[in-house]
């Protein structure tokens, strides 16, 4: 569950000066506030969806630069799937256009795309768009950009159980050998670590069924900011926030400074 981090530090600006900080090893987003950054301009909430589009390059770029080792943006939630059928297909036609447009920029950053999520759910055109990039970028290893679509936390768990339950079945597990490593490597990404940092745009204070088991100890940070308004100034600030903050892990303050 402790992040095995081999910190990096760097500078980075927080309001305006540059200041030294702790890179966290998986950073996850959860990409909230596109529909009200439309509703504030009058404009239907797919441009809210396209405007996010722009946060979701320069985010990428941004952690790839400081060092992020592992980037989980949560893009559409199976919850989502009860909008209304012209936003989720307004969704589906940017999640084509952003794998076909984004294919470079992965490549000339070194960045290896992976989904995580129901897959089988999606439409033709976006699975195979995604399975081609995953396949495009499968050998670089500058960063992991992890897409959660169609994703749920529960869902997840949930196939992590019948996985352990058909090995019961099938007579190679005890049940009273189960082990949290053993439904850590039941999950859909058994390779990749917990998420250090959470971050939520758009200022809801909730989780909203993303990775339940993987942020048992993740720090949250919530931030005011609308998705598509998400620079990489406030992706900077909330990393700072983020490297002043005390994670211990159940002990004590006077263990972690080994007093
Ligand atoms: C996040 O923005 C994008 C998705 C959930 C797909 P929203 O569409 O939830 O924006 P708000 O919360 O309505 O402002
Ligand atoms: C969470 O946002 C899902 C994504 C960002 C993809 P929602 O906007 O769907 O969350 P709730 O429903 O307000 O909790
Ligand atoms: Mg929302």
């Amino acid at each position: 569950m402790e992040s095995e981090t081999v910190a990096v530090k760097v500078k980075v600006g927080s309001e305006g000066r540059p200041a030294l900080t702790v890179i966290p090893k998986h950073v996850a987003i959860i990409m909230d506030g596109n529909g009200r950054w439309a509703k504030k301009r009058f404009l239907p909430r797919v441009e809210g969806h396209r405007n996010g589009a722009k946060s979701v390059r320069s985010t990428v770029e941004e952690a790839r630069r400081l060092g992020v080792r592992y980037l989980t943006l949560f893009a559409f939630s199976t919850e989502n799937w009860r909008r209304p059928s012209d936003e989720v297909g307004g969704l589906m036609q940017l999640f084509v256009r952003h794998l076909e447009s984004e294919l470079d920029v992965l490549l000339k950053n070194g960045v290896r795309l992976r989904a995580m999520g129901d897959i089988d759910r999606l439409p033709e055109g976006v699975r195979d768009l995604l399975k081609r990039n995953e396949e495009k970028t499968k050998h670089l290893d500058g960063m992991d950009l992890i897409l959660a679509v169609s994703y749920g936390g529960r869902d997840e768990v949930v196939q992590a159980m019948k996985k352990i339950g058909r090995a019961i079945k099938a007579g190679e597990v005890d049940p009273e050998s189960i082990t949290e490593e053993m439904v850590s490597s039941s999950l859909y990404l058994p390779d990749v670590p917990d998420p250090d940092l959470l971050i939520r745009t758009s200022d809801e204070t909730r989780i909203s069924n993303f990775l339940l088991w993987q942020l048992a100890y993740a720090e949250i940070v919530v931030t005011s900011v609308l998705w598509p308004d998400f620079t990489t100034d406030e992706f900077h600030r909330c990393l700072h926030v983020f490297a002043g903050r005390n994670r211990r892990f159940g002990r004590t303050q006077e263990q972690i400074d080994g007093k």
